[in-house]
């Protein structure tokens, strides 16, 4: 059964999905006001998308090849999510930098999950491995995951929820992003219920949750 005022998501995906899982258990176990009503891949076969067909959740694939810029890609997505009256987009380790077309039409209603305590780590480059690459090779004894909105400059717009993950002495860029990873697993799930239940107050770079 979907709350009577469930918010209508749209995630988008471009590799294994296991945030998505975790959006969608957190739904499925009643803890996010939320319907995921769209599954986008920018790549067919990505098993993100066998997940979302698990649950009986719609998917599309959008392959950027196929469209002449990155303003019509994301014109094209607009438009299906405008279709299917999407509330809230979450991106979950979706590679595609989004054009200010498609950003400017869902303001502050937009969320990424990243391996790293942003501002820290994140920018042009840092996704996937490279991010935690840095993070050994800077020294650093503390990472994280950080769910934040999404705003046209990358990786900096303000954070929902954030968790440090220690670094080990014996780590590799691997068993850190697995470690990080479950980090991801816990916020991403708290950011889109936050969100979905406009619990989220924005004051520039901050955030504060609404007493409920
Ligand atoms: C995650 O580490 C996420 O932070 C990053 O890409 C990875 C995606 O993993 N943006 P998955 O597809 O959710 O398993």
């Amino acid at each position: 059964m979907i709350a009577i005022n469930a918010k209508r998501v749209a995630v988008l995906v471009s590799g294994g999905g296991s945030n998505l899982q975790a959006l969608i258990d957190g739904i499925e176990e009643r803890q996010i006001p939320a319907e995921i009503v769209l599954v986008a891949a920018n790549k067919p076969g990505v098993f993100a998308l066998e997940r979302a067909a698990k649950h009986k959740i719609p998917t599309a694939v959008f392959p950027p090849e196929d469209f002449y810029s990155p303003e019509e890609f994301g014109r094209a997505l607009l438009h299906l999510l405008e279709k299917k009256q999407v509330d809230l987009v979450c991106l979950a380790g979706f590679t595609i930098i989004l054009a200010p077309v498609f950003l400017q039409a869902f303001p502050n209603k937009i969320i990424n999950i990243h391996p790293s305590l942003l501002p820290a780590f994140g920018g042009r480059g840092m996704y996937g491995i490279h991010v935690h690459r840095a993070v050994l090779a800077s020294g650093a004894k503390y990472s994280g995951a950080t769910a934040h909105i999404v705003t046209t400059e990358i990786d900096k717009g303000p954070i929902v929820c954030q968790d440090v993950v220690p670094v080990k002495d014996n780590d590799t860029p691997e068993t850190l992003a697995a470690r990080v990873l479950k980090t991801e697993h816990r916020i991403y799930p708290r950011a889109l219920k936050l969100m979905a239940e406009e619990a989220v107050e924005i004051d520039g770079l901050r955030t504060r949750i609404k007493e409920y």
